[in-house]
């Protein structure tokens, strides 16, 4: 009896790496990587966020200089968050026209506006005493439609200061019909909406709030973000509420969680959709790898890969300049 040695050989696509290289299916480019970046009001120094090993909160001299490595990098875009030095009720450094967002996306403009995109998060939780997303009712929850008010003057303000995409993340209903609204009556027909459609109240997001100073004082935000275990479709329903609204495009967050749900939107929808790699996505492999338990670089490449190949056109990714380095 002769042994049956198989026919078909898909290792033959496998054996050199010029092979592997050129039957790629799935390729990332820097051009689509976008970078997280937060800057922070009244500071002579970037403090390092200790959730985050290698994050920081700049001040706006390092935020240009980050942006500048980023931009050498051929990193496609960034995203600017604001820490203000006071918080109030409403939020409101987040409309002041020389609030922290608003100067930063200025130095950002002006440092790299031409080489990359310049974004900005339009959401209230930075700004907000109380760390919610909105502003609150007398009894302590977020009031949807006063919020939208308080959303579309924010991503006025950011157009003013130069912004390039406004990225509504607060989760309220209309809200992206209430800033396309605002910021077409103002002159910024041109300015296109990103929208965090379908975005869950997740655990991942521990050490952004750290780098944002946003940790809601009471309660959380279930009662506006998708429950992880919700219906499956309210992701879709999300994202085709955002389109009819005039999203330009749209986001899945957290990403690695979420692979399921970012591509069922990338075959509903025919715009740019976005995925962000948040916050506790980094800070779970950066540990590990600090733990020497896995091998850090290949595992940020490879978590890269899923989410490309999942279907995201766009990464947001606080791994951005040293993923497009690799890359180039
Ligand atoms: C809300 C916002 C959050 C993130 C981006 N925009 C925090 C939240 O919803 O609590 C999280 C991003 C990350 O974890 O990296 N403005």
């Amino acid at each position: 009896m002769t042994a049956q040695f198989p026919a078909a050989r898909p290792r033959r696509l496998r054996r050199t790496s010029p092979m592997r290289r050129m039957t790629a299916g799935t390729r990332l480019h820097p051009a689509e990587l976008v970078l997280p970046m937060f800057v922070k009001e009244g500071i002579d120094e970037p403090h390092p966020i200790g959730s985050m090993p290698g994050v920081f909160q700049h001040t706006r001299d390092s935020l240009r200089k980050a942006a500048h490595e980023a931009a050498e990098a051929g990193v496609g875009g960034l995203i600017l968050f604001g820490v203000p030095a006071v918080k109030d009720a409403r939020g409101s450094a987040g409309d002041d026209p020389d609030g922290i967002v608003q100067q930063g996306v200025a130095d950002l403009v002006a440092e790299v506006g031409d080489a990359m995109v310049v974004m900005t998060d339009t959401c209230l939780d930075e700004f907000t005493d109380h760390g919610h997303c909105g502003v609150l009712t007398a009894g302590g929850e977020v009031d949807n439609d006063a919020t939208l008010e308080r959303y579309a003057a924010v991503a006025v303000a950011q157009a003013r200061a130069g912004s390039q995409v406004i990225a509504p993340s607060g989760m309220m209903d209309g809200q992206v019909a209430a800033i396309r609204a605002a910021l077409d009556a103002d002159g910024f027909e041109q300015v296109p909406v990103l929208a965090y459609s379908a975005k869950y109240a997740s655990a991942l997001y521990g050490p952004f709030r750290e780098a944002a100073e946003c940790a809601p004082r009471f309660g959380d935000r279930n009662a506006y973000q998708q429950d992880p275990a919700g219906p499956v479709g309210e992701a879709l329903r999300e994202v085709r509420l955002d389109l009819a609204e005039g999203a330009d495009a749209v986001m899945v967050k957290p990403a690695l969680f979420y692979l399921d749900i970012l591509r069922q939107v990338r075959d509903e929808v025919d715009v740019p959709v976005a995925a962000y790699q948040v916050s506790g996505e980094y800070a779970m492999i950066e540990a590990a790898a600090a733990n020497g338990w896995i091998d850090r670089d290949r595992a940020i490449m490879e978590s890269l890969v899923a989410i490309r190949r999942a279907g995201a056109d766009l990464i947001l990714t606080y791994w951005a300049t040293e993923a497009a380095r690799r890359l180039r």
